[in-house]
């Protein structure tokens, strides 16, 4: 929703551009692109990250008041978040056909997690630190480029990091009405927690799924074009038909108890161990899908790993 606000304000911020070039073009375009892909990357280092932002911005408390989000945190991971120099990778499924949801809920860490929330970040993809106001936006909210040497350092700096793995096939193949995720082949979180010595955390977002009416049209296409030329475009309809926003759906982000992996020492993980670990995240995972499916109104669903 945000995206497609702001994306919509910059492709008018162009086209008039493209009548007052020497004003708008010269003097404000020109340099700020040069100075977000020259000079300053944030995106690369440890982000931007601005509480009162995350917390206050208007459309950040809107969607939230219309999403209904709320966070269910495990009483161990509170506990745990609470310790000198805690530290988890959140691992949180699923993306949806849009996950803005995931930076609104960066702002509510702070009362939730409050110990850990400042040295928290969001991997996003690079696409958005592209894109003026959208950059900055995501930047505020706490987000990073999601870059493998990005996630190492900021887990060397002992900050927590919220990964969504499933990513933007996860995001192509959401579908209205169940709750498929993406996680078979998604080993490389497990690999940077293994490296680190992090503990994983499960998260299930309920609610996610349904946000968008989706379409299965030209699905082999689409996957073909993600692969091919990393591009995703999801077919959805969400309020009044629209992919500005979503349906109106009660979400419950549950944040399960850390797993504190038995393997675990720092350094270069076997793939032996990156497996192992996986199918221990796996469990976790579908745990506490069914812990909390039926009081949150999905009793009738079973969770699909593909
Ligand atoms: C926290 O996690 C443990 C282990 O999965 C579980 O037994 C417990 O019920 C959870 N607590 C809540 C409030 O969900
Ligand atoms: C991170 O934590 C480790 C041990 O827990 C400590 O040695 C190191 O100084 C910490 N680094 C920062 C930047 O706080």
């Amino acid at each position: 929703m945000i995206a497609t606000l702001v994306i919509g304000g910059n492709a008018l911020l162009l086209f008039g551009t493209l009548f007052r070039p020497q004003i708008i073009g010269l003097y404000v375009v020109l340099p700020y692109y040069i100075c977000i892909t020259l000079i300053s990357s944030p995106q690369r280092d440890l982000g931007w990250a601005w509480k009162r932002f995350s917390q206050n911005f208007f459309v950040l408390v809107v969607l939230r008041k219309f999403l209904g989000i709320r966070l269910m945190i495990n009483e161990s991971l509170a506990e745990a978040q609470a310790k000198d120099k805690a530290q988890f990778v959140f691992a949180v499924f699923p993306h949806g056909a849009n996950a803005d949801y995931s930076s609104v809920i960066n702002g509510m860490l702070y009362d939730s997690l409050p110990n850990i929330a400042a040295r928290t970040r969001t991997l996003v993809a690079t696409i958005l630190f592209r894109i003026p106001m959208v950059r900055e936006i995501s930047l505020w909210m706490g987000c990073v480029d999601a870059r493998r040497d990005v996630a190492d350092r900021l887990l060397e700096k002992n900050y927590s990091l919220v990964i969504l793995p499933g990513g933007q096939v996860e995001q192509i193949r959401t579908t209205h009405g169940r709750e498929r995720i993406f996680l078979k082949r998604r080993k490389g979180f497990i690999r940077l927690a293994l490296k680190h010595g992090v503990p994983v955390v499960p998260v299930y977002a309920f609610g996610v799924s349904d946000y968008y009416h989706t379409s299965h049209f030209a699905m082999g296409f689409r996957l073909w074009l993600l692969k091919k030329l990393g591009m995703s475009i999801p077919i959805a309809r969400g309020l009044y038909g629209t992919l500005i926003s979503p349906l109106p759906v009660p979400t419950t982000v549950v944040f399960g108890e850390p797993i504190y992996f038995s393997i675990m020492k720092p350094g270069s993980p076997t793939p032996e161990e990156i497996e192992m670990a996986h199918a221990v995240y796996c469990e976790g995972l579908v745990d506490l899908f069914e812990t909390h499916k039926t009081a949150l109104g999905y009793g009738d669903r079973v969770l699909e790993i593909e």
